[in-house]
């Protein structure tokens, strides 16, 4: 089943609705009023849609999550199934302290098309489709892995550059990665914006590696299949809880590894809108009541990538 073109045009809008009431929080310092904006809009402007919606990436489940809960139920239930996986603001820091590469986020698919991620951790690989999908495992060593992405690519170890979260749990790969002169873009937050830096030679990366969020996982695997890249990626279930709401999920092989194919099954939608400046895309800008927007679109079954700009006036 394939996603109807004009949910290209509609989903953009509203992460572009999203990214604009989120905006007013840029360097606020508060990143749960700037969520919450974002979080209410795009809730109504979904519900306003010709369509059944579910939910199957939000704001985390029920108990905690009032609004774009996981399971929750959107649209007016007049028309197509559809998943949905949102982020109403990827890089909620970034909004707050008014730093690059804040976004809003929503990928959509055909009912059953999105993995259903638990809210937990997860390794990740992006890379590019030069790049031969076999040549890189989440159980290989980093060593390996950089060798075998070196050969693939046909470069020296120290051409290459690696993007990851700057964290204390990737202490062994930037060692490693120092250790073969490899660069490295150490990014503070925002790890979809950060695998889809593997999606043009544009941006000099050749590899996305290491532990974020599982569902920012799924988003971004949305979005690398429209550019034939690929993903991978292996969730970490830390707790006997983690483990129980997986089984709930219909998960229980913990050490599974997934393809990009095993997350997004089949046509998806990704669109992101700036919020903030950033690599992949400008943030808001704001002139009295007219706002400017730039978002990035994709649609597998159209093969589409693009950028839209949006202009709105708010009355
Ligand atoms: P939020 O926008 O929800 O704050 O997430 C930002 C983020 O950097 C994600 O992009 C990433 O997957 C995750 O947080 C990493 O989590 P942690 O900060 O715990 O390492």
């Amino acid at each position: 089943m394939k996603l109807n073109p004009n949910f290209v045009n509609i989903f953009s809008d509203i992460t572009s609705k999203a990214a604009i009431a989120s905006f007013s929080y840029v360097g606020s310092g508060n990143k749960n009023k700037a969520d919450d904006a974002a979080v209410k809009v795009m809730r109504n402007s979904l519900n306003e849609l010709d369509i059944k919606g579910r939910i199957v990436i939000g704001e985390g489940e029920l108990d905690d999550a009032p609004m774009l809960y996981i399971g929750e139920k959107v649209g007016n239930s007049n028309g197509e199934e559809i998943d949905l996986a949102v982020d109403p603001i990827e890089g909620t820091n970034f909004v707050a302290k008014n730093m690059p590469g804040g976004i809003s986020v929503l990928a959509a698919a055909p009912k059953n098309g999105l993995f259903n991620s638990p809210e937990t951790y997860m390794h990740k690989l992006a890379f590019s489709g030069e790049v031969e999908n076999d040549a890189l495992d989440i159980d290989f060593t980093i060593e390996k892995n950089f060798k075998n992405l070196a050969d693939s690519l046909n470069k020296n170890l120290e051409d290459l550059t690696i993007c990851l979260l700057d964290r204390p749990r990737h202490n062994k790969i930037i060692q490693t990665a120092k250790n073969f002169n490899i660069k490295m873009k150490l990014i503070s937050d925002g790890d979809v914006a950060g695998a889809l830096l593997v999606t043009d030679k544009n941006f000099s990366v050749d590899l996305f590696l290491g532990i974020g969020g599982g569902p920012e996982g799924v988003i971004a695997a949305s979005a690398l299949d429209c550019y034939n890249c690929n993903f991978k990626g292996k969730f970490i279930f830390a707790t006997d809880q983690d483990k129980l709401r997986a089984k709930k999920m219909g998960i229980d092989d913990f050490d599974k590894k997934y393809d990009l194919k095993d997350i997004v099954s089949g046509d998806s939608i990704f669109s992101a809108t700036g919020i903030t400046n950033g690599d992949l895309v400008r943030g808001v800008k704001k002139n009295n009541n007219k706002f400017m927007t730039e978002t990035l679109v994709t649609h597998k079954s159209q093969n589409l990538v693009k950028k839209i700009e949006k202009f709105t006036v708010i009355k």
